[in-house]
């Protein structure tokens, strides 16, 4: 989702930029990732990722080799030629229990094998000496791609009632906004790490709540507890990412509201 994005982005303001996959960028392969970068490379964007949270229990070494070992080789590249690297990261390295926003320098504490390899993952591109901006974000969703919007937005057109959990809260994220928000930080001359999400709070079922009405759909979402849907993977009761350096740099992000009318129009429901 959030390189598809970039893509978007960069095609839009006619930035020249190479956009690399499997099998020619493969987190599992090292020698793919060196040699993608290229002397001359001025930015490099890491939107690759293990993110299957769930599935990270059952394989954690791999997860790891993925979010944090190949991140660090990544940035070791990076170093070697020069380039900025924008890595991502996610809510999802804190504990979870706090009850007001987390600051940037928040403790690391995660709360599953995840949040463990986002969290490796940092470690790895802050200690390669490259240039970086570490962006953490959370929810994220776009109109193409596996996410909550795509999801529910079937489900409220094929049922009559649905359950949402209701006791996680977070920030729900476009991915295109993430994109423009991260392009920014870069252009403004930010380093290190920062959160960058849509603005607002809401729960998973105040979301879905909300993607049925937009839609105008009559499905019925009512509210439940994490109880009912045991996942392999706990997740945190509450991961909102504060805004505050962002905001003061870049100016003040969207609500996720806004940003929801915006994808919703435009979803694709075909895949
Ligand atoms: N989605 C969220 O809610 C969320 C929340 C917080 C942080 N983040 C972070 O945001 C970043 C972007 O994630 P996203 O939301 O855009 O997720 P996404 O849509 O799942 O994209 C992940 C991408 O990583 C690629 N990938 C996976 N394993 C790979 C490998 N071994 N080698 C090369 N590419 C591989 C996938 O390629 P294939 O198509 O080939 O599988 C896919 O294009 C990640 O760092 C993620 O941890 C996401």
């Amino acid at each position: 989702m959030v390189g598809r994005s970039w893509c978007g982005l960069l095609t839009a303001h006619q930035i020249p930029f190479r956009a690399l996959a499997r099998p020619d960028f493969d987190l599992d392969q090292p020698a793919t990732l060196v040699a993608a970068v290229e002397k001359g490379n001025r930015l490099v964007v890491n939107a690759a990722a293990w993110t299957d949270v769930d599935g990270a229990e059952s394989d954690e070494p791999a997860a790891t080799r993925a979010n944090a070992e190949a991140a660090g080789v990544l940035a070791e590249r990076c170093a070697t030629v020069g380039a900025t690297l924008i890595h991502y990261s996610t809510d999802y390295v804190f504990s979870g229990q706090a009850r007001s926003p987390y600051p940037v320098d928040a403790p690391i504490e995660p709360m599953n094998a995840y949040g463990r390899s986002k969290a490796a993952g940092e470690a790895a591109v802050r200690g390669s000496g490259t240039e970086h901006l570490i962006i953490r974000t959370s929810w994220v969703y776009a109109p193409w791609g596996k996410n909550f919007v795509r999801t529910i937005a079937k489900l409220a057109a094929e049922r009559d009632r649905l359950e949402v959990v209701n006791d996680q809260r977070g920030r729900p994220t476009s991915a295109e906004h993430l994109a423009a928000s991260s392009l920014a930080l870069y252009l403004a001359g930010a380093n290190g790490t920062w959160h960058a999400t849509d603005a607002g709070e809401c729960t998973w079922f105040d979301f879905a709540t909300a993607i049925a009405e937009q839609l105008g759909s009559s499905c019925s979402v009512e509210a439940c507890t994490s109880e009912k849907f045991p996942r392999p993977a706990r997740r945190p009761a509450y991961s909102t990412l504060d805004l505050e350096q962002t905001e003061g740099l870049i100016g003040p992000l969207a609500d996720w509201r806004v940003a929801l009318s915006k994808v919703l129009c435009r979803i694709d429901q075909t895949g």
